[in-house]
C-alpha cells in the first residue's frame, strides 16, 4: 500500500461506569446546553442568513439546541459557482497532498473529536452511546482510511505495454462539479458522500438531511481542521426539491452521489434525464435508497441466534438503519420458541433519551416518523390478519418514542410485511415448515427492494437453496447473522432493484464512478 495500511478503527466498548463513558456523556451535556448557532459553508466561509430553523431533538422536542441557517437558491448558485472556481488549483494538487487531508480528518475524528462527533449525532439523530460509536467515529474514520488505500490501489492499476509501447491510463476527476445528497441516519455515509468524491479529485455541493445538520456541521469543522481548501466542499442547508432542479439544469453537473428514499432519488434521476441534452458529459448517478430487509429462518436453524439477530437486526437505532430487519419469515416449527427469546430480550431493553447509555432504544428522528410507526401499530391492533405480538407501545409526551414492536401476520402481503417503515416495527410472517422452497419465492417477490437480508440454517443444503433463490433479493446477504452492521473494508454495502444503484459504499467499485480514465498510448 502507497498509504498507511488501513485497519478497522477499534470500537470503544463504552462500558457503564467507564472514564470513556463518563466523558462523552459530559460532551453530550454540554453540547446539549449550548445553544449552537449553525451557519453554511461556501467557500470555507461561513454564511449566515435571515431565516434561522429550530434544531430540535427527537429525544426531546421542547428543547431546542439552538437553530440553523436556512439558505435559498442564491446560495445554492454561489455553492456551485465557489466549487467550479476551486476546481482547478484542487486538480493540480498531487494526490498525496489530498489524500493525507482525508488521513489526517481520521486521526482527528479518532482523537479530539470523537466525543464531539458521537455526541453531536446522540443529540441530533438520537443514537445511543454505542451506535453513535460505530457509526459517527469508527465507520466514518474507516470509509476515510480505507478509500485512501482503495484510491492508491486503483491508481497503481495499469494496462500492460508491449515492446516500443507504453500504454498507462490516468485516472481524472469528473469534469464539473458533483452533488452529494446525505440521509439523516448515518453520519458516516453523510461525511462519506461527499469526502469520497473530493479525494478523487472533485469538488462538490453538499446538501446533507436537515435532520442531521449538527454532526454534518461537525463533519465540515474537521475537514477544514484537516486543512481541506476552501470551496471544494461546499454545505448548504436548503429545500430539497428546488436545489436539485437547479444543480441538475447546470452545464458542469458531473455526478450525483445519493442515499435517501427511492422516490426522491427516481425524481432526481427522472430530472437528470430531462437536461440530458444540456450537458457537457454523462452526470455519474450513484444512490442508495429503500430496503425492506427481510430474514427467513430454515427450520434447521438455531432459535437464540435467529431471536437474537431480530432483536438486534430490528430495532437497534430504532429500526432506522436501511438495513434493519423488517420482515421476517419464521417456520411454524419454531416460531413460539423464537417468540419466546425475542419477549425476554425484549423485555431487558430500555427506551428512551441517549444521555442515559442504558437506553438500549431511544427516539424516532421525527413527528412524521413517529405518526407512520403509529399508524402501523394501530392498524395492526385493529386488523383480521395482524396481531401486535410483542410490544405495541408509543409515547410522544417528550420526545418520538416507539417501543419495539413485533406484528405477527397471516397474510405475506400484509402492508407492514412489504412497506417500507423505517421505524422499531418487526413483521412476521409464520410459514408452514414443509413451504420452505415457496416461502423463499414469497421472500425474493414480495418487495421492489433488495438491500439487505439474512437466511438462518444448519443445514448447508437449505443455505444454498436460499443463496441461489434469493440471489438478486439483496445486494447484502448474511448467513447466520443479522442484515446490519457492514463493515468498511469487510463487507462492501449496497443493494440493488429499488434500493439503488448497488455501487458499493467503502469499496473501489464505488470510487471508480467518481473518476473519468484517459487511456493514453506512447509509441517510442
Ligand atoms: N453499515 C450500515 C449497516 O450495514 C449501513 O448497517
Amino acid at each position: 500500500s502507497q498509504v498507511p495500511i488501513a485497519i478497522n478503527e477499534p470500537v470503544n466498548s463504552y462500558e457503564p461506569g467507564s472514564s470513556e463513558v463518563k466523558s462523552l456523556i459530559a460532551t453530550y451535556k454540554k453540547m446539549w446546553a449550548e445553544k449552537i448557532e449553525i451557519p453554511m459553508v461556501i467557500n470555507g466561509k461561513d454564511v449566515k442568513t435571515n431565516n434561522h430553523v429550530r434544531l430540535q431533538s427527537p429525544q426531546d422536542h421542547q428543547h431546542d439546541f439552538g437553530f440553523y441557517h436556512q439558505g435559498d437558491m442564491s446560495h445554492v448558485d454561489q455553492a456551485i459557482d465557489t466549487a467550479l472556481a476551486a476546481k482547478a488549483k484542487w486538480n493540480a494538487l498531487g494526490w498525496e497532498q489530498r489524500v493525507s487531508i482525508f488521513l489526517k480528518a481520521a486521526d482527528l475524528i479518532a482523537g479530539p473529536y470523537r466525543d464531539i462527533i458521537n455526541a453531536a449525532t446522540m443529540i441530533g439523530q438520537s443514537k445511543n452511546v454505542h451506535q453513535a460509536e460505530i457509526d459517527a467515529a469508527c465507520e466514518f474514520i474507516d470509509f476515510l482510511r480505507f478509500n485512501a488505500e482503495f484510491m492508491t490501489e486503483m491508481y497503481a492499476e495499469q494496462p500492460i505495454s508491449d515492446n516500443g509501447i507504453w500504454n498507462r491510463v490516468e485516472y481524472r476527476p469528473l469534469e464539473g462539479f458533483c452533488f452529494a445528497v446525505t440521509p439523516f441516519n448515518f453520519t458516516a455515509i453523510s461525511g462519506n458522500l461527499p469526502a469520497c468524491m473530493a479525494m478523487m479529485g472533485n469538488v462538490v455541493v453538499w446538501k446533507p438531511s436537515d435532520k442531521q445538520i449538527y454532526s454534518a456541521k461537525v463533519i465540515m469543522d474537521v475537514l477544514k481542521e484537516a486543512g481541506l481548501p476552501d470551496g471544494v466542499i461546499n454545505m448548504i442547508f436548503t429545500d430539497g426539491k428546488e436545489t436539485a432542479e437547479k444543480v441538475m439544469a447546470h452545464r458542469d453537473f458531473a455526478g450525483l452521489h445519493f442515499t435517501g428514499s427511492t422516490r426522491v432519488f427516481q425524481g432526481m434521476w427522472k430530472m437528470i434525464g430531462d437536461n440530458i441534452h444540456n450537458y457537457r458529459t454523462y452526470p455519474r448517478i450513484v444512490g442508495e435508497t429503500g430496503g425492506k430487509d427481510f430474514v427467513i429462518a430454515h427450520p434447521s436453524a438455531n432459535v437464540e441466534a435467529v431471536a437474537t439477530a431480530l432483536v438486534r437486526g430490528a430495532f437497534e437505532y430504532q429500526g432506522q438503519k436501511c438495513s434493519a430487519a423488517s420482515r421476517a419469515y419464521i417456520p411454524q416449527s419454531l416460531w413460539n420458541d423464537v417468540k419466546k427469546v425475542m419477549e425476554n430480550q425484549m423485555s431487558t431493553i430500555k427506551v428512551g433519551s441517549p444521555e442515559d447509555p442504558s437506553n438500549f432504544v431511544n427516539a424516532v428522528i421525527d413527528k412524521n416518523s413517529f405518526e407512520k410507526c403509529k399508524g402501523y401499530i394501530d392498524r395492526a391492533n385493529a386488523s383480521s390478519e395482524a396481531t401486535v405480538a410483542i410490544g405495541g407501545k408509543y409515547d410522544d409526551a417528550k420526545g418520538w418514542f416507539v417501543h419495539p414492536t413485533v406484528i405477527e401476520t397471516t397474510n405475506p402481503q400484509y402492508e407492514s410485511m412489504v412497506e417500507e417503515i423505517f421505524g422499531p416495527i418487526l413483521s412476521v410472517y409464520v410459514y408452514q415448515d414443509a413451504d420452505w422452497a415457496e416461502t423463499l419465492k414469497l421472500v425474493d417477490s414480495s418487495s421492489p427492494y433488495s438491500l439487505t437480508g439474512s437466511v438462518f440454517s444448519q443445514c448447508r443444503y437449505a443455505i444454498d437453496e436460499a443463496y441461489k433463490a434469493l440471489e438478486n433479493a439483496s445486494g447484502n446477504f448474511y448467513i447466520n447473522d443479522k442484515p446490519t452492521g457492514a463493515v468498511v473494508g469487510q463487507q462492501p454495502f449496497g443493494g440493488g432493484r429499488a434500493s439503488g444503484t448497488n455501487d458499493k459504499a467503502g469499496s473501489k467499485m464505488n470510487l471508480l464512478r467518481w473518476v473519468s480514465v484517459r487511456s493514453i498510448k506512447e509509441t517510442f
